[in-house]
């Protein structure tokens, strides 16, 4: 079974040829990164109109480096929620035409389900249950993940996400637009145990919070001026934020009593939360799964691939399929 995934939730165009539900025969994303660069962030209307350039590139991309055609094709599976709305309407409007031309399935994704099948690609024979970490742009959230679309969501940020985090405080550093890559690479050469920012406990539950530590480092980085050592408050800062995770990570799950941690997103392509989870883990005698950074942000492959077991189950959408900026799991 051949299914063609579409990404467009938000700055990456991505398409990808799947097969048998976890085998990636390509996985293609364009970047508008450059662009939102100028911007110092994500322009929603630039973004959504470049989808619209971008797109039938990207799918006939994907068909060639899969050596395939649109006759190959056996189903669609497209993001249509959470995300913005500009971007996936471009996105949902290539697949529901594909559909229809095609006279093939549709199936709309969530995209954090996406996120969480990333990890299936890289090992499709995970067992339930697993503890899967998703830390991206818009969530940091603790699921339980039972079965497949059977979810119990253990804790979330109450406030910022991780990724947000990452974003503003690059911000406030001068490091600009991508932050979670800029503050991972300053941080490389950086001090992590310079400046003591605080943790966010959150005492007795598996919640997160991160907007108390985004207020240390700009009160910081207003008290050092010219000062400022820009690759230690990164590092300090990174710490801070993969502590917290490290730390509740592993706490949910012994509590849920599983075996294997996954941890999915684009914070999940983070060097220092990779080094210090796969520490963790071997420490405590949990397995670990960590996608590839390419599968860790913004991707088709993942969308197919949770598509793919939905569509298993006998769901379909149909060419009413909406798209939406919030939704739950
Ligand atoms: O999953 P994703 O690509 O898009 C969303 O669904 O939000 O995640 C994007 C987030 C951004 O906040 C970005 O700064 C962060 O992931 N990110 C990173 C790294 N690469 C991407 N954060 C920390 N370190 C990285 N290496
Ligand atoms: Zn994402």
């Amino acid at each position: 079974m051949i299914i063609l995934g579409i990404e467009t939730s938000c700055d990456e165009t991505s398409a990808a040829l799947l097969e048998d539900g976890v085998r990636i025969l390509s996985n293609v994303v364009a970047s508008q990164v450059e662009m939102h660069a100028k911007w110092g962030g994500v322009v929603p209307e630039a973004a959504a109109r470049m989808h619209v350039e971008r797109m039938n590139p990207v799918i006939q991309q994907a068909l060639d480096e899969a050596g395939m055609t649109f006759d190959d094709v056996d189903a669609i599976a497209v993001t249509n929620r959470p995300g913005l709305v500009g971007a996936l309407v471009v996105g949902v409007a290539a697949a529901k035409t594909l559909a229809l031309a095609l006279q093939k399935p549709l199936i709309g994704v969530h995209h954090l389900e996406g996120h969480m099948y990333s990890a299936r690609l890289v090992d499709p024979e995970l067992e339930f249950p697993y503890l899967c970490l998703i830390v991206s742009g818009g969530h940091t959230e603790l699921m339980l993940v039972k079965g497949h679309g059977d979810y119990y969501l253990l804790g979330q940020s109450m406030d910022d996400a991780a990724g947000e985090a990452f974003d503003k405080s690059a911000r406030l550093l001068g490091l600009g637009y991508p932050g979670g890559p800029k503050v991972d690479a300053a941080a490389k050469q950086g001090n992590p145990n310079a400046i003591p920012f605080p943790r966010a406990w959150m005492d007795g539950t598996l919640n997160f919070s991160f907007s108390g530590l985004k207020s240390a480092v700009l009160r910081y980085v207003d008290t050092q001026g010219k000062a400022l050592n820009v690759n230690d408050t990164a590092a300090s800062f990174q710490e801070a934020v993969v502590e917290v995770l490290v730390t509740k990570t592993i706490t949910a799950a012994r509590q849920v009593k599983v075996k294997t941690i996954t941890v999915v997103g684009g914070v999940a392509a983070n060097s220092r939360l990779n080094e210090a989870m796969s520490t963790a883990a071997k420490d405590t005698g949990f397995r670990l799964v960590i996608p590839p950074s390419i599968l860790c942000t913004d991707n088709a492959a993942m969308v197919a691939c949770a598509g793919y077991y939905r569509l298993q189950k006998g769901e379909r959408s149909d060419l009413e399929l909406d798209t939406l900026a919030t939704a739950d799991l």
